[in-house]
């Protein structure tokens, strides 16, 4: 029997590449999602394997998971499902304590009671906070500045106790800035890149929050996918906390550069104060995971976003 893997917030924009990954390794899968941020759309292509399973159920409710456990005995669990908007966590606290951290333990429960051995969580380099310094290394004592990056490293902690208390094999990923097609630019604080994108391709003049000297460690979600099938498929795979960057800050004038090659005839880009909170540089240091894995991170940034405006 070829091994179940079970996704969480599998039609999410890192959720639907991560599924498309491990269909094309062969793998079987269950994705679950609730479809509250996540899009049906974005499982066009994974929706026509016979490999995959769609449940529709939030990942956090316990009487519909569980029926899963038992049916599919899975062999590991990359859990993705979450509140994705650091702003949304801070007006719905308890909301972000359920689906960001409570949903977490039950399923690591889960896994414990139906001997699904690995499970990769979705963390966050927000866990460092402002003050971290740079490249930010797993070592850091991390800061959290937001109820989201509270909730995450709670996660990561409670995630991390079971391992050691029960052997569950926990790999917890720091996802830097995440950018690629499917990310949904709705929302004033979706990824940049994202609505640079769409603004870009429907002619509108972009917004610069500050001077653009601002610095990212951009990875594209092909990279991304690629390290949360290998973290949750390989065997050699050590637990711990991972960050998932490539080691390059690039700011966002250098970003803008490659716009204006790509529309010349865009509109002026607009300036205006910075968002509070913002951080002026993100980096990571990619050594640890490239390290266990013998991987890094493929897509060079300037050809990742040229095929981000060209798809
Ligand atoms: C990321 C999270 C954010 C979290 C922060 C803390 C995402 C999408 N955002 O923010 O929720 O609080 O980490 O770790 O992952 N910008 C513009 N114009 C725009 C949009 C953004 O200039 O139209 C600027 C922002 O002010 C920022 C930079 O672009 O300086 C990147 O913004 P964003 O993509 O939101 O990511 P983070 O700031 O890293």
């Amino acid at each position: 029997m070829t091994p179940v893997f079970l996704v969480t917030g599998a039609a999410g924009f890192i959720g639907s590449h991560s599924v498309e990954w491990l269909l094309r390794h062969g793998w079987r899968v269950v994705g679950v999602d609730n479809l509250r941020t996540g899009r049906l759309d974005n499982l066009a292509d994974a929706r026509s394997s016979p490999n995959f399973t769609l449940v529709i159920a939030d990942a956090g409710d316990e009487t519909a998971m569980r029926p899963l456990f038992q049916q599919h005995r899975f062999t590991g669990m990359l859990h993705l499902a979450a509140l994705v908007s650091v702003p949304e966590s801070f007006r719905e606290p308890e909301l972000n304590y359920r689906l960001n951290l409570a949903t977490a333990d039950t399923l690591a429960r889960l896994c414990l009671e139906f001997e699904c051995k690995r499970l990769v969580f979705a963390s966050s380099a927000a866990v460092y906070g402002a003050n971290a310094a740079l490249p930010n290394r797993e070592s850091a004592l991390p800061q959290p500045l937001s109820p989201y990056a509270a909730a995450k490293l709670a996660a990561e902690v409670m995630l991390l106790g079971y391992a050691a208390s029960y052997g569950l094999e926990a790999v917890c990923l720091r996802y830097f800035n995440v950018y690629g097609p499917r990310q949904d630019p709705g929302s004033p604080y979706s990824g940049v890149l994202s609505i640079f994108t769409d603004r870009f391709q429907r002619g509108l003049p972009v917004t610069v929050y500050g001077d653009g000297e601002q610095t990212r460690d951009f990875i594209s979600v092909r990279d991304v996918a690629e390290y949360n099938g290998q973290a949750l498929t390989r065997q050699d795979v050590v637990v711990g906390r991972y960050n998932v960057c490539t080691g390059h800050a690039i700011s966002l004038k250098q970003v803008l550069a490659i716009y204006r090659e790509l529309f010349p005839n865009a509109p002026p880009t607009e300036f205006a104060s910075g968002r509070i909170g913002d951080i002026r540089h993100s980096l990571g240091d990619p050594a640890l995971l490239r390290e266990m894995l013998q991987f890094s991170a493929q897509t060079e940034f300037a050809q990742g976003l040229r095929e981000l405006n060209a798809g």
